[in-house]
């Protein structure tokens, strides 16, 4: 069965277990694996390096797109082989890891690693490691349900273990655009004029001389693991829908939007599902993950097309997807990571960016990634790629974490992700703040008014009637810019304490 997906013969005899494969990551390397929002990770030789590890000394820096699923981070972490790891992850075992300080987290824009490992600012990787579903005649690697940034890893490793995932439905073949851009710094301009401009080629083409290994695998992708929209999420994306309905009545948009990209996660996941009820019509997307929303709005008839670099869905959507490949496929692109999340392309194209703050301050900073200030969640991702070049950039967040334990919304933001720079709208389930052209001074009442839950408003204004006494271009009152975090380190509620002694 498998010779079939390998058309190369020469290659077939580098057939092999995963145990041979994993043999040749030796201790201190650098290994870059596919693998990005839960989609086409190596799924079989990771584990068996695991099992490596528990025996002999044994650690890698691992690469990858980004998280991973079949509880790969969890493996590695357990078995103490990661000493460092990139460019973003979201496995609660690894999390843990790196907030005791065990495994080294480099938190990157999902578009730099490449770059920084091709101009070896970073690297080199010694070993690839790639989940495909097939090879064509000249040794091209055809990837699976993500490209992320499998091609260059490919493309820089010494050597190539490839994994043939016997799953991955044939009909994937074609789905994919692998684009390399040219040496800096006389780099040509990436040709994408549209979200559905294919520039490149449908594999990954490398040298087979360098395929040390292949190993057959019949493991499918874990499945996405984001909640359905509820009536919170479905808020926001009432208050984000009417905003876009406004931009339209303005003549700044019409009915088919600009291209749409949407974060990870319930949030942004619900926000995209809520278009399905709005006016707007033949919508494009130029996003990175692709979830169970974009296939929702396929079926809905308002989606055209939808370019990403990888495509995460539930177990539902997943099987519908597939047995209905044929139907999706002439509709999607994948791409590698740094082409989706290219500044250069999002500028371009005008891409209205959908992501979610753990947390927003009055004067639109956000924190996309440190819980508290200090603990992190998973990572910045492509978040900053998109905020930082998009047409409109809009946060998201529900007004409140943890039962209301947490305002959303702060004096001061513990961690800053994306600056007030980077921020056109924040909208939580109260309402939506349009930031354009206000200084921070006209931002904060705003956000207060719009933003913050009921429950907090009060205490937010107060805190912003004291900032301004002290004056500035951004009021604040230093020490207490940070005291609703250490009013939650030491009580576990944010609250104000009069309400929270009235409610006991
Ligand atoms: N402080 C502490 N915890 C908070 C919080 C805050 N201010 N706001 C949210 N949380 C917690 C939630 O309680 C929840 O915890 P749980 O997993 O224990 O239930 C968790 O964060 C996730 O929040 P949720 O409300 O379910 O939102 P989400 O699934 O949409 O995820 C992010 C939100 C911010 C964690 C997620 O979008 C992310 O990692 N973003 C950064 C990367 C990114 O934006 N990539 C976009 C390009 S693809």
């Amino acid at each position: 069965m498998y010779r079939d997906r390998i058309r190369l013969r020469s290659l077939w005899n580098k057939v092999t277990s995963a145990e041979e494969a994993a043999s040749y990551i030796k201790d201190g390397m650098i290994v870059g694996m596919s693998g990005f929002t839960r989609a086409g990770e190596a799924k079989v030789v990771p584990m068996a390096l695991a099992e490596r590890a528990k025996r002999e000394p044994l650690k890698i820096t691992l690469m990858t797109g980004a998280s991973l699923g079949n509880d790969v981070d969890r493996t590695l972490t357990n078995a103490k082989a990661l000493s460092r790891r990139l460019p973003f992850q979201g496995d609660p075992t690894l999390r843990a890891a790196i907030n005791r300080g065990e495994v080294m987290f480099i938190d990157q824009h999902l578009s730099e690693t490449v770059e920084l490992l091709r101009s070896r600012q970073m690297g080199p990787i010694d070993v690839a490691v790639i989940e495909v579903m097939g090879i064509t005649e000249d040794g091209g690697l055809i990837p699976t349900t993500s490209v992320g940034n499998s091609a260059t890893f490919a493309i820089l490793a010494k050597e190539v273990i490839v994994e043939l995932n016997l799953t991955q439905p044939l009909e994937l073949e074609g789905m994919h655009d692998v684009y390399i851009p040219t040496r800096r710094p006389y780099r040509s301009p990436i040709p994408v004029l549209a979200p559905d401009a294919r520039i490149g080629l449908p594999y990954i083409p490398i040298d087979p001389s360098r395929i040390k290994a292949i190993v057959v695998t019949q493991k499918a992708d874990s499945c996405s693991t984001v909640l359905p929209p509820d009536d919170e999420t479905r808020d926001i994306a009432g208050h984000l829908t009417e905003f876009l309905k406004h931009e339209v009545s303005q003549g700044r948009l019409t009915n088919t939007l600009h291209p749409l990209q949407a974060g990870i996660g319930t949030i942004a996941n619900a926000v995209m599902h809520g278009l399905i009820d709005s006016p707007f019509h033949n919508l494009k997307m130029y996003s990175e993950v692709l979830q169970d929303s974009t296939i929702d709005l396929f079926d809905a008839g308002k989606l055209d097309f939808a370019s990403g670099s990888s495509i995460t869905l539930s177990n539902n959507r997943y099987e519908q997807f597939i047995a209905n490949i044929g139907h999706y496929k002439h509709r999607l692109i994948l791409r590698p990571q740094e082409i989706s999340n290219h500044p250069e392309v999002i500028r371009r194209l005008g891409v209205i960016g959908v992501n979610t703050a753990l947390e927003a301050d009055i004067y639109g900073n956000i924190n996309s990634t440190h819980v508290l200030g200090t603990h992190m969640m998973n990572g910045i991702g492509g978040s900053g790629d998109f905020a930082r070049n998009a047409y409109l950039s809009v946060f998201v967040t529900k007004s409140m974490a943890k039962n209301g334990a947490i305002s959303s919304i702060v004096p001061m933001v513990s961690h800053v992700d994306h600056t007030e720079h980077d921020v056109d709208v924040i909208v939580t389930e109260c309402g939506l703040a349009d930031l354009r052209g206000l200084a921070p001074r006209e931002r904060s009442g705003l956000i207060i008014e719009s933003c913050v839950h009921p429950s907090y408003r009060d205490a937010m204004k107060e805190y912003v009637a004291e900032a301004l006494t002290r004056g500035g271009q951004t009021p604040h009152v230093i020490e207490k810019a940070f005291s609703w975090h250490t009013q939650f380190q030491r009580t576990g509620t944010m609250r104000p304490q009069a309400q929270n002694s009235d409610a006991a």
